[in-house]
Order: C-alpha cells, then sequence, then structure tokens
C-alpha cells in the first residue's frame, strides 16, 4: 500500500509545486494521474522515490516510512519509468541495461537470462537485446526502460508517461502486460483513453492539488471535470469532424 499524507513539495529555487496533497492506493490497484502540463505529476512521482525530498508530509510505502536514511531499503520496494528514457538506459547494451539491476541484486547469469527472454517476448523486443541502448528510437527506448523496471519486479512501480513515443501496436502490448502483472501501479499520463482501458482509478492534479478522484470510467467521461483540470475527453470519446 502507498499512503501520502499532506505532502507539500518545493524546488530549490522557492517554486513550491506540490501543496498538502493526500491520498492512498491499495495494494495491486493501477491508478492514473492526470493533469495539465505542469500540473505536478513528474514532481509526485520523483518525491515518491525519494529523488526529491518533500518538504512537508509523509510518504509510506508497504508499512515503510520514507526518510533519508531508508532510500536505499525503499527503492527495493518502489521502482520509476522515468519521463525521459535517457535517465534510465547508460550501460552499453540493452541486455546489460536490463540485467544491471539483478546483478545488482547478485541473481545468477543463468537466471537473469530467463527472465530477460520472458519480459522482452512479452513485450515483443527480443530482436533488440544485443543493441547498444543509446543507437535505439524514442519508442525502441521507451520500452527498454520499462522493461529494466519489470523485471526487478519491485511491489509498486510509478510510470511517467509509459506510452509516449510507443507505436499503436508496441503500446497495445504494454497495455495487455501491465493489465496482466500484479504491482501497484501509479501511472502519469496523457494518455487517457490508455487510462480508460487500464486503470481502475484515476486521480486528477490540479496546481499541485488532488482536484478529483474516482473511478476511472466516471472521471474519464466527465467532460466538464475533465475540462476544469485543464483537460479534454479521452479521444475514444471525441466525436471527429472530419
Ligand atoms: N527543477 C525545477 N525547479 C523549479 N521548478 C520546477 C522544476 N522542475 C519542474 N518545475 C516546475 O514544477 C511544475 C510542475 O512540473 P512537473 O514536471 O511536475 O509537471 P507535470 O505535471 O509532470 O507536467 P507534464 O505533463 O508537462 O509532464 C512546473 O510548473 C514546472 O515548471
Ligand atoms: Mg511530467
Amino acid at each position: 500500500m502507498l499512503k501520502i499524507d499532506n505532502l507539500s513539495v518545493k524546488y530549490q529555487d522557492g517554486n513550491q509545486v506540490l501543496r498538502g496533497l493526500s491520498l492512498s492506493i491499495e495494494n495491486g490497484e493501477t491508478v492514473g494521474l492526470i493533469g495539465a502540463n505542469g500540473a505536478g505529476k513528474s514532481t509526485l512521482l520523483m518525491t515518491l522515490v525519494g529523488i526529491l525530498l518533500p518538504l512537508e508530509g509523509t510518504i509510506e510505502i508497504d508499512g515503510l516510512l520514507q526518510d533519508k536514511k531508508n532510500l536505499r531499503e525503499l527503492r527495493e520496494r518502489i521502482g520509476v519509468v522515468f519521463q525521459n528514457p535517457d535517465d534510465q538506459l547508460f550501460m552499453s547494451s540493452v541486455y546489460d541495461d536490463i540485467a544491471f539491476g539483478l546483478r545488482n541484486y547478485g541473481m545468477s547469469e543463468e537466471n537473469i537470462k530467463h527472465k530477460i527472454d520472458y519480459i522482452m517476448k512479452e513485450l515483443g523486443v527480443e530482436k533488440l537485446q544485443n543493441m547498444s541502448s543509446h543507437k535505439l528510437s524514442g519508442g525502441e527506448k521507451r520500452i527498454i526502460a520499462i522493461a529494466t523496471i519489470l523485471v526487478m519486479e519491485p511491489s509498486v512501480i510509478v510510470f511517467d508517461e509509459p506510452s509516449s513515443f510507443l507505436d499503436p501496436k508496441t503500446r497495445r502490448r504494454l497495455i495487455h502486460l501491465l493489465r496482466n502483472v500484479p504491482m501497484t501501479k501509479l501511472i502519469a499520463t496523457h494518455d487517457l483513453d490508455m487510462a480508460l482501458e487500464l486503470c481502475d482509478r484515476v486521480i486528477v492534479l490540479k496546481d499541485g492539488q488532488v482536484y478529483a478522484q474516482g473511478n476511472a470510467k466516471d472521471i474519464l467521461t466527465n467532460q466538464k471535470l475533465l475540462e476544469e483540470a485543464g483537460l479534454e475527453l479521452p479521444f475514444c470519446l471525441q466525436r471527429i469532424e472530419l
């Protein structure tokens, strides 16, 4: 379970982005985090994984209260897929990038290979295994960055725009895979169609605060609410005039 209570976060330049934000997510729940550009989604995710530290408030992950001293232990429980995949890939090959965290855990090379083969097959990207990560296309980088975290099997994963840059088929495979993995997921996204398909619940951020939350279908079909938060209906619910 992920529990955030009265969280406020300020950047070094004094810009206060999150203001007294509280929310909780049950084990195994898939929750969408939506909001206009600058609403504070990435800031919240960075704070959850300990990259930014709260000015005020508490974050609890599976009963462990986040503080400066237990960030290492915390990072074993919570994984993050960054908004920019270049922040995630730094080894010379895709295989080594995905193996990195597992090697740090001391897992045998045989088990690592087994896990990597499985995850790459599920995502339909087996062919990329021996490529160098920096030569990948934007979408390939994105899906490999996701694989580096999924393979670690943390109990909570936070995703920052996981479907951006993905072609429709790869996006579909990702949705399918995310639907079938048991982790607790918090997914910041502008892909409201994905949120509608994938998420149990949706939290709407506006100006660093929770503006609304509820069942994904209720929130994502509420045009008035979405517009108040600077958003629009998912594409699948918009009437397109050609
Ligand atoms: N390093 C920083 N220093 C100061 N302000 C920052 C910093 N990083 C982000 N901000 C500000 O914090 C606010 C929230 O940014 P954040 O990246 O969390 O938004 P977001 O909801 O993820 O937006 P997007 O949909 O564009 O990804 C923005 O107004 C941004 O300018
Ligand atoms: Mg962001």
